[in-house]
């Protein structure tokens, strides 16, 4: 039991990824990011691994999920890891009796023996709460609306895998910026690797981004703008950052007012430059059309991809001294 969020330090042994304000200096994401590179070769490969060998990777996900999920439990089998437990909480455990996170979460420890617990939760602040109440690493996968560190930071691999050069990437993003947590890890974590940074923020009115977070950009010296024309700002664009419009947060009325908002597809996309990219956490609903999705500048699909090495590394950075 802990009683506050460790930084990162230097080192991921043994620590929570509960925020990207964890890291605290460039070093740490290249430490990581080679690892990853480590993991994507021996996947490439067909290589399994056996660095978690003997342990254990609880998965407790309270709200829905397949890319974040699925990484996760692909990346502790790929580790090793002798068993996994999937729990869907609302249907098939002792939550749907009142059962606290606290207590569920101490309650995986003692039945599984667990060396690590990847929880996803619709509050803001449950990752905090998990992390004071168990004994073992937590890793947010997605926390309310605050907080997505991997995401952020598979975000981050994806976008260096496409730019030699981070200094003066001007990124674009588009979307429900209100509710999006995938927004604010990754912009947070932007702002500690590249310098010169402009951050676009393109929203339906009513929809921006925080003021917090822009504060909080615009303290570390990063330029941040807003539009709701994503067209007056694309041709700019390095990096183009889509979004979906967070159907859960919205009544049904309040969300067909701002559903379609924004629609990105081949004809849009002539107006962007030749070398840029186009990212998306996933899922979509309509904001990326089919049509472009074959298009170079497509990068969604292997930003999937890069979950399952950056995962990989986490695992294996968190749980192990050593990796090789
Ligand atoms: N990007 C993301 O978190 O997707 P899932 O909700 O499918 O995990």
């Amino acid at each position: 039991m802990r009683s506050q969020i460790k930084p990162f330090n230097g080192s991921f042994f043994h620590k929570d990824v509960v925020s990207v304000e964890q890291f605290t200096e460039r070093r740490e994401i290249d430490k990581l990011f080679k690892i990853a590179r480590l993991m994507k070769r021996s996947v490439e490969g067909k290589r399994k691994r056996s660095d978690l060998q003997g342990y254990c990777i609880a998965e407790l996900f309270y709200q829905p999920s397949t890319r974040t999920f699925t990484s996760f439990l692909s990346a502790a089998q790929r580790l090793g890891a002798s068993y996994i437990v999937p729990l869907n909480e609302m249907t098939d455990t002792s939550v749907a009796k009142g059962e606290s996170l606290s207590d569920t979460v101490r309650t995986l420890e003692e039945t599984t023996a667990a060396d690590l617990i990847v929880l996803r939760h619709p509050e803001d602040d449950a990752a905090e709460k998990a992390v004071f109440a168990a004994k073992v690493p937590i890793i947010s996968a997605g926390s309310g609306k605050k907080e997505h560190p991997t995401q952020a930071i598979l975000d981050l691999y994806t976008i260096s895998e496409s730019f030699t050069d981070l200094s003066g990437l001007e990124v674009t993003i588009v979307g429900d910026l209100k509710n999006g947590r995938t927004i604010r890890s990754l912009s947070k974590l932007l702002v500690l690797v590249c310098r010169g940074l402009t951050l676009n923020f393109v929203s339906p009115k009513g929809l921006e981004a925080p003021e917090e977070l822009v504060a909080y950009l615009k303290d570390r010296k990063t330029t941040v703008k807003g539009f709701n024309n994503l067209r007056e700002i694309l041709p700019k664009t390095d990096v183009l950052y889509v979004t979906r419009i967070q159907k859960e947060w919205f009544t049904p009325e309040e969300y067909l007012k701002v559903k379609g908002s924004y629609v990105v597809d081949r004809e849009l996309m002539k107006k962007a430059k030749k070398k840029m990219i186009v990212m998306h956490p996933l899922p979509r609903v309509d904001e990326i059309s089919v049509d472009f999705d074959n298009d170079p500048r497509a990068a969604y699909f292997r930003q999937m991809r890069n979950g399952l090495y950056v995962r990989m590394a986490l695992l294996a950075l968190i749980l192990k001294r050593q990796v090789k």
